[in-house]
């Protein structure tokens, strides 16, 4: 069979509005346009795992599945969010539509005049639902685990504590690929305790670190560019919670990776610069983008070798680098990730 990801986190309405600057307090400010895209963290890394899964315009040589929650009867739903998904190669089936409420949303600024950087306020909605832990185990397990499960911050905390707890233990040979993002403002460490994969931001590397009633007490950098500490910082992440790959993604900085070989301790490290951009147009959707095409590259390799013990973390993450780069030179999320066969 086909390698299996099932994303299990947000579905959005993204309202945009590009602008010249940021208003301040108590002003009105005249700005250039606003249009409606699909998005939602989760929907966002599911399209980035279902394009970066085709080989060519017609071959898709992974099954990627998108579970989540959106309002019922939402017209951008229907006419939006399930046709960007389905067009992507994403599999829509475990989508829920809840009566009686709304999908996501995300109000997102970007800021023109600071090189396409944005501004999102999110409103859960429908992604509340997410919340039968029972339910979303039986139906992740039915016919055998997927190879690769992808999570974000944007669904209830108790659901991807509970997932992350069942799904990281070896009773269950599945990798999980866990982004915090937003990140909880507490996490039990046993709940990292042998995560396969940790894809965070500067941010939100530093919220982990205050996050994590262990980590607490380890100092960490006032300033955002984590750049010379981020070697210590991942290494506790390695040896407190065990977890094998921690991403660490520096903006037009690039990314950093951190492996530890379990039965040695060796640790594979380094950074990779951002892939060149000539203009940046909107940033949104660039971290997921970069998470699909990880696990993407991650559901390959343990399908093919039954665990996550040798796969090329430099090698992938170039190639996220990559279509992270073509993401931000166009405008909207879903829309601008690129497929597989544009890399
Ligand atoms: O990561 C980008 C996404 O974050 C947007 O699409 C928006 O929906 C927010 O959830
Ligand atoms: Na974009």
């Amino acid at each position: 069979r086909k390698p299996i990801i099932r994303i299990i986190g947000s579905l959005n309405i993204d309202f945009v509005t590009l602008t010249p600057r940021v208003p301040g307090p108590g002003e009105t400010l005249e700005a250039k346009s606003m249009t409606v895209h699909a998005g939602g963290k989760g929907s966002n890394q599911a399209v980035a795992c279902g394009k970066a899964a085709y080989t060519s315009p017609t071959e898709q040589d992974v099954q990627v599945e998108m579970l989540g929650a959106v309002g019922a009867g939402d017209p951008y739903y229907a006419s939006l969010l399930k046709p960007t998904l389905t067009k992507s190669g994403v599999d829509t089936r475990y989508v829920e539509e809840v009566e009686g409420v709304q999908t996501g949303t995300a109000t997102i600024i970007v800021d023109e005049g600071s090189n396409g950087e944005n501004r999102i306020l999110f409103v859960p909605g429908a992604n509340h639902h997410v919340d039968d832990l029972d339910k979303i185990i039986s139906t992740t397990t039915q016919d055998g685990v997927p190879d690769v499960i992808v999570m974000q911050g944007e669904i209830p905390k108790p659901t991807v504590l509970g997932l992350l707890s069942t799904f990281n233990s070896d009773r269950h040979k599945t990798c999980v690929v866990f982004n915090p993002a937003p990140m909880f403002d507490t996490i039990p460490l046993s709940a990292l305790k042998d995560l396969a994969v940790l894809v965070v931001n500067e941010t939100e590397c530093l919220l982990l670190f205050k996050a994590v009633q262990e980590l607490r007490d380890i100092e960490t950098p006032s300033e955002e560019n984590l750049t010379p500490h981020l070697d210590r910082l991942t290494s506790h992440l390695h040896d407190l919670a065990s977890i094998s790959i921690v991403v660490v993604t520096l903006g037009s900085r690039g990314l950093y990776y951190s492996v530890a070989s379990k039965p040695t301790r060796q640790q594979a490290r380094g950074l990779i610069p951002a892939a060149k951009v000539a203009k940046v147009v909107d940033t949104t959707g660039a971290g997921d983008t970069f998470v699909g095409y990880l696990s993407t590259a991650l559901a390959r390799h343990v399908s093919k070798q039954g665990s996550l013990e040798g796969f090329d973390v430099q090698e992938a993450s170039l190639r996220a680098n990559e279509a992270a780069a073509k993401c931000v030179q166009r405008s909207g999320a879903m829309e601008s990730i690129p497929f597989g066969y544009e890399i």
